[in-house]
């Protein structure tokens, strides 16, 4: 079975609106390549700025974060239908800043990752282990925790559309890419733990990026890999460098 590539420019919180159109504006002609799906994530006030601007390309404008309640009382978050109605599809959830300086765990990911597959937007699942998990070598019995409780409850059906993104939290922004051996052993394993929770078919199409700098010059050994099937990207998403990753194959 043959996965699409996809590859997601997560901006964190980068880019004013005016900003997020110029970017967009520069990136478009660079990120062309319909061999792949490209999704920039941007803040959510650059959401409609940045679907305007991306009008008539290739670029999927997806959201960074998204709560699980469907509307009501809860000052300062973005629902479910908001991003439906500006015309997301994707959302980036349970990022590890998110975990670690907005309290987000395992259960809050699971809600929210059940809400986006209720409205249709599909959920870029974020896991990854501290250097100390590394360290101490219980990376996998850690991934396969986060995995076995943000699919809680979520069919096989939407299992397939999911995206999981393998983050090792100690690459993300440090310029330390994990090894290729290291990136593809987890993503790996994390298809194998999809496989027994569903069944091999739905390990066969879920789609896995790895995420932590990854650049134009590590893209192409690590898409390579069997069970890396694009990249979540933060710092050089806002560069024109996130052509060559969106051009890896080229
Ligand atoms: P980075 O960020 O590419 O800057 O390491 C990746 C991420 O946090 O998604």
């Amino acid at each position: 079975m043959s996965r699409k590539k996809i590859v997601a420019g997560n901006w964190k919180m980068n880019m004013t609106p005016t900003e997020a159109v110029a970017l967009v504006n520069e990136l478009k002609p660079l990120v062309a390549n319909d061999e792949v799906d490209v999704v920039f994530c941007v803040p959510a006030i650059d959401i409609i700025p940045a679907m305007k601007a991306a009008e008539g390309t290739n670029i999927n404008i997806g959201a960074e974060n998204m709560y699980y309640e469907e509307k009501g009382a809860y000052t300062g978050e973005i629902s479910p239908a908001m991003l439906v109605d500006a015309g997301v599809k994707y959302v980036i959830i349970g990022h590890s800043e998110r975990r670690e300086y907005f309290a987000e765990t395992d259960e809050t990911v699971n809600k929210k990752v059940l809400k986006a597959f209720e409205h249709d937007i599909t959920p870029i699942i974020c896991c990854g282990e501290s250097l100390t998990q590394r360290e101490q070598g219980i990376t996998i019995d850690w991934i396969r925790q986060q995995i076995k409780i943000a699919f809680l409850n979520v069919t096989k059906e939407q299992a397939k559309k999911a995206v999981i993104a393998y983050e090792p939290i100690w690459a993300i922004g440090t310029g330390k890419v994990a090894t290729t051996e290291q990136a593809q052993e987890v993503c790996a394993a994390i298809r194998v733990c999809i496989g027994e929770i569903y069944d091999e078919a739905t390990a066969a199409e879920i789609r896995i990026q790895y995420g932590g700098s990854v650049s134009g010059a590590s893209a192409p050994e690590l898409f390579a890999q069997p069970d890396i099937d694009g990249g979540l990207v933060g710092g050089a998403s806002l560069k024109p460098d996130f052509g060559k990753i969106v051009n890896y194959n080229k």
